[in-house]
């Protein structure tokens, strides 16, 4: 094997292992330690770097993100993401950005302030926890979550309330991001959303920065409690 090749399978594994190691440690430490991620590190995850490494259009593209569509994000920390979609959904579209901790809404607020996007009208903050959304059903085209949803404890709970939030045949998009602590294999965010009564839509990117996209059922009655239906279909009752 030629020295050049032999030296760049070596990179390729120790970066390889390394990433393993990394992960390990992560999941380790998130599962005594659980908090939402400090608002300290919003200038990092709204910075050139991150752009670089997982930038706008793509997640946006991958996302089913179109112009005139009513979105929620959850978990918008700094809004790395926020006035992109904002710009994508248009004049005719909204963008909802939740997010739990003040501290990570007000550099976010700071940010739309910014002369170059001042003219962003189509944009609303809200303090929140996706546990509990503070809007009414049936509100949204779709919602999405960027490294948000397997940093909340609960998330069939947070599941259950973007089914309750999404139109029927509404999108919900969750992207993650390899270096993020609480990074979940592609299957495991599947899984995830199936369990939670979405049905899959595709699977899109790759292994280091991917989006699994969901659709809440078109069909009238999914959902309805099941005595309901039972009576209905028994007739003479
Ligand atoms: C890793 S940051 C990602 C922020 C942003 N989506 C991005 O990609 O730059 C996760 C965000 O989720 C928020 N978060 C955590 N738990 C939450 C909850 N229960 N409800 C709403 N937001 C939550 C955190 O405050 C944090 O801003």
């Amino acid at each position: 094997m030629k020295p050049l090749l032999r030296a760049a399978l070596r990179t390729i594994l120790i970066l390889l292992g390394l990433a393993c190691v990394w992960l390990t440690l992560a999941k380790l430490l998130r599962r005594f330690l659980n908090f939402p991620a400090p608002a300290a590190l919003g200038s990092y995850l709204d910075s050139d770097v991150r752009r670089f490494l997982q930038p706008p259009r793509p997640i946006i593209e991958r996302s089913g993100i179109e112009r005139g569509m009513n979105v929620l994000e959850i978990g918008c920390g700094s809004g790395a993401y926020t006035a992109h979609v904002a710009q994508a959904v248009g004049a005719e579209g909204t963008v909802a950005a939740l997010d739990i901790q003040p501290a990570m809404l007000a550099q976010l607020e700071a940010k739309l302030s910014r002369p170059e996007y001042r003219s962003i009208e189509n944009a609303r903050l809200y303090v929140g926890n996706a546990c509990a959304l503070p809007f009414r059903a049936v509100a949204f085209d779709l919602v999405y979550m960027i490294t948000a949803l397997p940093e909340i404890p609960d998330q069939n709970r947070v599941l259950a309330e973007v089914r309750r939030v999404l139109r029927s045949g509404g999108i919900l998009a969750v992207t993650e991001f390899f270096p993020d602590p609480d990074y979940p294999l592609r299957r495991t965010t599947v899984q995830r959303g199936q369990r939670a009564g979405f049905e899959l839509e595709g699977i899109r990117g790759s292994f280091w920065t991917y989006t699994v996209r969901f659709r809440k059922h078109h069909r009238a009655g999914i959902g309805w409690p099941p005595n309901v239906l039972q009576a209905d279909a028994v007739p003479g009752r």
